[in-house]
């Protein structure tokens, strides 16, 4: 089969998969992941079949969408064989894939150019206009306030502190979005975090001035 016809198959595969998501990985999540994955791939000389096959695979072995991460493994695995990628390309996807899912932080360290290509790109979801509206659906959806002023701010969260504290939306921009362009690998995907990172200050900025009427 050829690649093309693969990258089709596949997008078709994780359409059907995530149709009724709500936990933040909806498709048009994979949509701009693989986007950006193949414009920084192009940039940076990586191997873009690979990128583009594993940003629109990434999600289906988390936990929130598998029963198991390993469960999930398996099914990307099953679903790679049966479009016949060929074995150093499937080996390369589920390493991409199964370091991304890497818990305690946003994933492991990736070892190829491609690992940190799609990386990259599903950061960069995490932060600019989309990061924002992303995280408050997502708070949204779990019953948060948008900003509570009672709550102070915390870097930091345990996951203990997850399970038994109340948080909000504004406090994840502390705990993450703003910490995320730190963490990019790419030279171009850096430039693009610059931008959107940028964007989120001015958001915060104008959200604390509207909130006291300081304007
Ligand atoms: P991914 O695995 O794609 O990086 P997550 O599952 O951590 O994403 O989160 C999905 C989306 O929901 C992200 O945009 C993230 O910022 C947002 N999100 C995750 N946890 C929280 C939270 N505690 N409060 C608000 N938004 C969150
Ligand atoms: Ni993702």
């Amino acid at each position: 089969m050829m690649k093309e016809k693969m990258i089709e198959q596949t997008e078709a595969f994780v359409k059907d998969k995530l149709k009724d998501e709500s936990s933040g990985h909806d498709w048009y999540h994979i949509y701009r992941v693989k986007k950006l994955a193949l414009n920084i791939a192009e940039k940076e000389g990586a191997d873009s079949f690979v990128c583009v096959m594993a940003a629109l695979l990434h999600d289906i072995a988390d936990e929130k969408i598998a029963g198991t991460e390993e469960e999930g493994m398996r099914e990307v695995r099953n679903w790679l064989e049966s479009i016949f990628v060929e074995e150093p390309y499937i080996k390369h996807i589920l390493s991409i894939i199964s370091s991304m899912s890497f818990k305690g932080g946003s994933g492991a360290e990736m070892e190829s150019i491609e690992g940190k290509v799609v990386q990259d790109a599903d950061r960069l979801d995490a932060i600019g206009a989309i990061g924002i509206g992303r995280t408050f659906a997502y708070s949204g959806a779990k019953g948060q306030l948008m900003y509570d002023p009672e709550i102070p701010v915390r870097e930091t969260m345990t996951k203990e502190q997850y399970r038994n504290e109340k948080s909000t939306a504004i406090n994840h921009f502390y705990e993450k979005l703003l910490k995320l362009k730190h963490g990019m690998n790419t030279p171009y995907a850096k430039k693009l975090a610059n931008d959107r990172h940028a964007f989120l200050e001015n958001f915060l900025e104008q959200f604390f001035e509207e909130w006291e009427d300081r304007k």
